[in-house]
């Protein structure tokens, strides 16, 4: 099938929004199977890592008991490998009865009773990925009302299996459905990754009237490589996928890969930085219950997740590519602040980065700001001070920015030295931050 042809049908097909329903007015957060746990069905050599219903109260039981729920992470989220290869007598998905005895509706309510949230995957098309019972047309409507009865509240469609008129038709018809269950479910499309994730293949406003997130891009694997070519990919085209995101409808780079095998700290801070700007989802896939504190710290830095999670939603850019292979992203928030990421292409050494706000274009002004993963507050900053930033090879430095409050500059006015901006240090970060 044509992409032309796509598009000149998709012209054609007249979608009313159906998932305009108050859900993830923020990026969702939570922890997903995929990435860290794929399709190992193997409970009687790996019991404690194969997709199971113990995997996933073991996570639950991580989210609530960690401190991840009270930061906002609160979604449990199966993918694909949970289902029995059959449909029942009724033509309704169930799950493998070896490895999900219970069922998805008690495993639901154990989610729920944690204050946490379940998600489910299905896939648009004759089979999933991994060749479970995949979603065709006519069981779009099934389906939704298997998983509203079950209390699913987030459903990940995948589009393995399926050709794009298909999927034209399959992905809103899932949207209606899901609206019409009466449950109010978050609804991720893999839809735009399957042609190709740019428009004119993909529209972007229809994506987000059907849709609360939607994966544009490749698989993440545990890798570096991976990461920063996701990061590359959605800068270099960002003018058609920035804009597409808002409170409800996010772009999804996929997930944080943080606490595995693949990534430095210094890598694992950059993804932390740049989901952060992208407006991403935060979704881990790693293992909750073995996680290094190092990972653990960078996960649960409630800077980098308010900034994540900023009520203006509006996603971040990448602002500049320096020939030192250094660049500067940044990302408008609420309040008169704003986010810099300052990322390191280098692989030799700390660079020492000359820049001034000016420079990056901030109005003239006075400014403080909050180095995220050091804590520590620069006071004093006015739109022309040389900033000399030193940032590790493929490591970030992240500073949420705002403006002196007119009040605190006036105080601090007559006596401009440094032991006064000292003393007022803990008070520099404003309250809605930390
Ligand atoms: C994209 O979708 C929007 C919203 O459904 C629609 O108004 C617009 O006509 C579509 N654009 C194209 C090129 O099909
Ligand atoms: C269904 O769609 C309507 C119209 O967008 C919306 O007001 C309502 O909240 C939706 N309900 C659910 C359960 O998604």
């Amino acid at each position: 099938m044509e992409f032309l042809l796509v598009t000149q049908l998709l012209a054609l097909i007249s979608v009313t929004t159906a998932l305009d329903n108050g859900l993830l007015r923020t990026p969702p957060m939570g922890w997903m199977a995929w990435e860290r746990f794929r399709c190992d069905v193997d409970c009687k050599d790996d019991p404690k890592n194969c997709i199971s219903e113990n995997l996933f109260r073991d996570m639950a039981d991580r989210l609530a008991e960690d401190g991840w729920r009270e930061l906002g992470y609160e979604y449990v989220i199966i993918d694909d490998c949970w289902m029995s290869k059959q449909r029942d007598e009724h033509g309704r998905l169930q799950p493998d009865p070896l490895r999900f005895p219970g069922g998805i509706a008690k495993l639901a309510r154990y989610v729920h009773d944690r204050g946490l949230k379940l998600g489910i995957y299905a896939d648009m098309g004759t089979h999933t990925c991994m060749g479970y019972p995949g979603t065709t047309l006519d069981k779009i409507e099934i389906d939704a009302q298997t998983f509203a009865s079950w209390g699913v509240d987030y459903l990940k469609f995948d589009g393995c299996h399926s050709n794009p008129v298909e999927q034209m038709i399959g992905y809103p018809r899932m949207s209606k459905a899901l609206n019409a269950t009466g449950r109010p479910i978050a609804y991720s499309c893999s839809w735009p990754v399957y042609v190709g994730g740019l428009p004119p293949n993909v529209n972007y406003s229809l994506m987000g009237e059907i849709c609360h997130l939607w994966r544009n891009y490749y698989d993440i694997q545990d890798s570096w490589d991976s990461v920063i070519n996701i990061v590359d990919w959605f800068s270099n085209n960002q003018d058609a996928l920035q804009p597409a995101a808002g409170p409800g409808r996010w772009n999804d780079p996929d997930m944080l890969v943080i606490g595995n095998f693949g990534l430095s700290i210094d890598q694992a801070r950059s993804q932390m930085a740049l989901w952060a700007i992208m407006a991403a989802p935060l979704i881990m896939s790693n293992d909750l219950r073995t996680l290094s504190n190092d990972a653990r710290a960078i996960l649960q830095n409630k800077v980098a997740i308010s900034i994540n999670q900023d009520p203006r939603g509006m996603q971040g850019r990448r602002l500049l590519q320096e020939k030192s292979h250094i660049e500067v992203y940044w990302r408008p928030l609420s309040n008169s602040a704003s986010a810099l990421v300052f990322l390191s292409h280098r692989q030799d050494m700390p660079y020492l980065y000359h820049t001034s706000l000016a420079k990056l274009h901030y109005d003239p002004g006075s400014y403080e700001a909050y180095d995220v993963f050091t804590g520590r507050t620069m006071t004093g900053l006015t739109h022309t001070t040389d900033l000399k930033v030193s940032i590790n090879p493929s490591g970030v430095v992240m500073w949420y920015i705002y403006p002196t409050k007119h009040k605190r500059f006036h105080n601090t006015w007559k006596e401009h030295t440094l032991s006064t901006y000292h003393v007022d240090e803990a008070e520099a970060v404003p309250p809605e931050v930390l």
